[in-house]
């Protein structure tokens, strides 16, 4: 019996071991897997690096903050219901996260009105415009506004490159919409911290005709501010401030505050108004809002007095207690830091509390009083509410003649004061006290008595002059 052969030794044991791995399924099957997750790795950067090359190459992104005027333009114009193109399109530019936005107001046809606007809320969203996909992100940022605390808040349209042009179109549609939801409507600003923002929505344009003023005063204004807008040039030409002031003056509820906002609507600009005697109002304040007033707006000073009030209250170190001076408002109306286009409005009961400097032309241009309640007034407000049904003129005669019984206006051909007064606003309340009761209205004309003389009527005493 022979041995059997020994077998020839193999000279590479090691490789012969890793065949044997490489022949064990489990590692082999281990090692391929490894290797296509290495590769799947370097396809997925590849294609990351890829896109973001594409992305860069083909897509086109605009920013827009919530600071930017046009930011709530977007989004109203976001909100338009838009045509639903094809069954994919249809289902890709759904909205599907709304935010609400909610304002009421007043209207002529019914108690009021609320309006609700589903905004397309934060997130991602993609919508389609005139062929165009355009992805919008709207983002709140981390941080906020020191002056108003508000979120910081951006969109984010992103498009195609070849697409790019569709922005300018957009925007043209968003100004255009929010200039027609504002036609007709006079937009107020107020101060809010160190900043202006809009007050509740733009009201209703105050016709015109509907503040009445004495004879011819509301004329004069009103041409004066119009050949000043047409004169921009001539300012230029000479170097001058393109401003101009002015200063109404009288008592409580005569129309100063009222004939400011009509005449803004008539000319179409808004409302910036700041209220002097609020409390915490500083110099620094007034002179910041100033260089930032809203484009085509008159600028409103309300109770300009409070100032001249004030003018003594700084200290040595030149602090003021918190509300604006003297100085502050003549430097916010003609200093360094003024603003150069700007129509300003000031207004005051006590215009004898008032300084001289405030007079200079550069600051106050034109002073006009607008006062007590005349004849003239008081005829053209009777015709404003019964009109329509004193056709003959017979009540509106009946009410002259009991104001003039009453001392509250002179007679039609006397050139002396009535020894009484009352305003404007009295006798519109006293319409609106009797709407459509011209009779009702002409027996409680004595309301229009100012209360303070009221008892010494009574006791028969003489009322003074
Ligand atoms: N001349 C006027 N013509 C029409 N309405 C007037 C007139 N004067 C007052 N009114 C009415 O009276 C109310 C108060 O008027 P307004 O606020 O304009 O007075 P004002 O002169 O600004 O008073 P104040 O000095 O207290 O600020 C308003 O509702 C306004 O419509
Ligand atoms: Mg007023």
């Amino acid at each position: 019996m022979s041995n059997p052969p020994i077998p020839p030794a193999t000279p590479t044991t090691s490789l012969l071991s890793l065949d044997a791995l490489f022949d064990n399924p489990v590692f082999a099957g281990g090692f391929g897997l490894a290797g296509l997750g290495a590769a799947a790795a370097l396809a997925r950067r590849g294609a990351i690096q890829g896109a973001s090359l594409i992305k860069r190459r083909l897509l086109i992104d605009l920013e827009i903050g919530k600071q930017d005027p046009s930011y709530p333009m977007l989004l109203a114009w976001l909100t338009l219901p838009r045509p639903p193109g094809g069954f994919l399109a249809s289902k890709l530019t759904r909205i599907h996260h709304m935010s609400m936005n909610t304002s009421s107001r007043a209207s002529n046809d019914g108690p009021g009105h609320t309006s609700f606007l589903a905004q397309p809320g934060y997130g991602r969203h993609i919508i389609r415009h005139k062929n165009a996909y355009i992805a919008v992100n709207r983002m709140k940022g981390a941080s906020s506004n020191m002056n108003t605390g508000e979120p910081f808040e951006t969109i984010t349209l992103t498009t195609l490159y070849a697409h790019r042009h569709i922005f300018g179109d957009i925007f043209k549609q968003a100004h255009e919409l929010a200039l027609t939801a504002q036609e007709g409507k006079t937009i107020i600003y107020t101060t809010k911290a160190f900043d202006w923002s809009q007050f509740g929505e733009a009201r209703r344009k105050r016709p015109l005709e509907s503040v009445i003023l004495d004879s011819g005063i509301k004329e004069r204004i009103v041409a004066d501010v119009q050949d000043f807008l047409g004169r921009q040039q001539w300012y230029v030409d000479r170097g001058i401030p393109y401003r101009r002031g002015y200063l109404l003056y009288g008592p409580p509820g005569s129309g100063k505050s009222s004939f400011i906002q009509a005449l803004a609507g008539e000319l179409d600009f808004g409302l910036a108004i700041i209220n002097l005697s609020e409390r915490g109002f500083t110099d620094d304040k007034l002179a910041m809002l100033l260089t930032k007033l809203p484009a085509r707006t008159i600028l409103l000073l309300e109770d300009a007095d409070a100032a001249f009030r004030n003018r003594r209250q700084v200290d040595s170190e030149g602090y003021s207690g918190g509300s604006v001076t003297f100085s502050g408002l003549l430097n916010a109306l003609d200093g360094v830091a003024a603003g150069e286009e700007r129509i300003a409005f000031l207004t005051t009961n006590h215009i004898d509390r008032l300084d001289e400097a405030l007079i200079r032309p550069g600051r106050v241009d034109m002073t006009v009083r607008i006062g007590e309640a005349t004849r003239y007034q008081a005829a053209a407000m009777w015709d404003r509410f019964y009109g329509d049904i004193d056709l003959d003129g017979n009540g509106r005669q009946r009410f002259l003649d009991k104001l003039e019984e009453l001392d509250l206006v002179a007679g039609e051909q006397s050139d002396e004061k009535a020894r009484l007064n009352t305003s404007t606003a009295a006798i519109q309340g006293l319409f609106l006290f009797n709407k459509d009761n011209m009779d009702g209205a002409i027996a409680m004309a004595e309301g229009l008595i100012p209360r303070i003389y009221e008892s010494e009527k009574q006791e028969g005493l003489k009322v003074p002059a």
